[in-house]
């Protein structure tokens, strides 16, 4: 539950420009966040004329909170300063920190020290190039660790294996160095999108141990399908990068995969036997590519759904293009799929080509549709 939550947040949050997020929005969708900071409650709650705990004598402890930010429930909102170092005085025990949208250049070794508790770091839209290797060394709790917009040229050192979550899109990471993410079984979201990225920058093993479910580089340099990235990986997205073509052993180890995004790259051709390795895949985004023909091997794919075929160079297709023949069963019917924007004469493809469809305005073959 908590990673569906999660991954909706991200599909929200991918778009390219900056986007704050609203922290407090983002406490109320994750529970357990509350729940955890419900237990600083030791005022006894007791509700009888004469305080017995407290003298009146003794004020309140002052509130350790870095000054310009705001504190409340073990949550440090610091965004927005114009700060160019991260805060001295945050309290240890806080459990999320906003440092989004300043000018911090650098993480220092002692930054976090000591916070064994912060569960959501966002240093989101700042200036950093440098992140001091042991600087991350006592979160043991962290499970969202947010870096997009800023300098980094490559992975942190030295992760947290607790993270769930990892947004390191645009930086200016031109390489992904061996067991980068070394021992972080837990990472089930990496979104990598929008850095100088190259097939060559990512060095053999770079993803080794993880067990992602979800990964994002789009936006990169990218002219192949990666072949080394987790094989646990669910969902794919490769969208915006200059692959030129999909080869037959491309997915071999993605299995699992369900959703695939290869939409707005160079595809010309897709190698008839390459979708066959990915028996589990529901929906397939090629979009916006080069492709002169319907990829072979589609209606073998029981489970496919949703294909996006727009804005290619189609010029013709086939009565089986889809949809299995001779008795054999389509487990789920699609219920999307698009030709639009290619130079099919429409009135040439037989109806019969969408015979398993669930409904047929989920076929969007006509330029004037031109809606996803
Ligand atoms: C509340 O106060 C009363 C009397 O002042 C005391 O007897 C009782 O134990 C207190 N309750 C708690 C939960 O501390
Ligand atoms: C793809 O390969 C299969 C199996 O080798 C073959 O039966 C089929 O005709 C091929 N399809 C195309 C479009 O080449
Ligand atoms: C589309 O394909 C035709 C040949 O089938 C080719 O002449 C044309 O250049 C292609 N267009 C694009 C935009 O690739």
């Amino acid at each position: 539950m908590k990673e569906l939550v999660l991954l909706s947040i991200l599909a929200l949050c991918s778009a390219k420009p900056y986007m704050p997020i609203r922290i407090m929005d983002f406490m109320k969708t994750n529970e357990i966040m509350l729940q955890d900071a419900g237990d600083d409650d030791d005022d006894d709650n007791n509700n009888s004329l004469f305080p017995t705990k407290r003298a009146r004598s003794t004020p309140p402890p002052f509130p350790t909170c870095p000054f310009g930010c705001h504190c409340t429930m073990k949550v440090v909102q610091c965004s927005d300063l114009g700060l160019t170092a991260v805060p001295k005085d945050i309290p240890a025990d806080s459990l999320m920190i906003d440092l989004q949208n300043n000018k911090i250049t650098e993480i220092k070794e002692n930054d976090f020290k000591g916070m064994n508790n912060l569960y959501a770091l966002f240093l989101i839209n700042n200036k950093i190039s440098k992140i001091h290797p042991k600087a991350f060394r006592h979160l043991n709790k962290l499970q969202l660790l947010y870096i997009s917009h800023n300098l980094l040229t490559q992975i942190p050192a030295n992760m947290p294996k607790t993270i769930l979550e990892l947004r390191i899109h645009d930086n200016k990471i031109s390489k992904v160095q061996k067991e980068a993410f070394k021992g972080m079984k837990s990472l089930h979201v990496l979104e990598m999108s929008a850095n100088p990225l190259e097939n060559s920058g990512i060095e053999l093993g770079a993803f080794d141990g993880m067990s992602s479910l979800f990964m994002r580089i789009a936006e990169t340099k990218l002219t192949a399908v990666p072949k080394d990235l987790p094989s646990s990986l669910h969902e794919l997205h490769l969208d915006y990068n200059k692959i030129g073509k999909v080869e037959l052993e491309d997915f071999i180890r993605y299995k699992d995969l369900q959703r695939l995004g290869l939409g707005y790259n160079q595809i010309k051709s897709v190698e008839n036997g390459s979708l066959a390795y990915i028996p589990n895949i529901r929906e397939l985004h090629l979009d916006n590519n080069k492709l002169k023909k319907v990829p072979a091997g589609l209606a073998s794919l029981k489970y496919l759904q949703v294909v996006y075929l727009h804005s290619n160079n189609i010029s013709g297709v086939g009565v089986n293009d889809f949809c299995p023949t001779g008795g054999r069963v389509k487990k789920s019917p699609y219920s999307g799929i698009s030709l639009f924007n290619n130079p099919v004469k429409y009135w040439d493809v037989l109806p019969a080509t969408f015979r398993c469809v669930s409904n047929r305005m989920g076929v969007q073959i006509w330029n004037f549709r031109k809606r996803k």
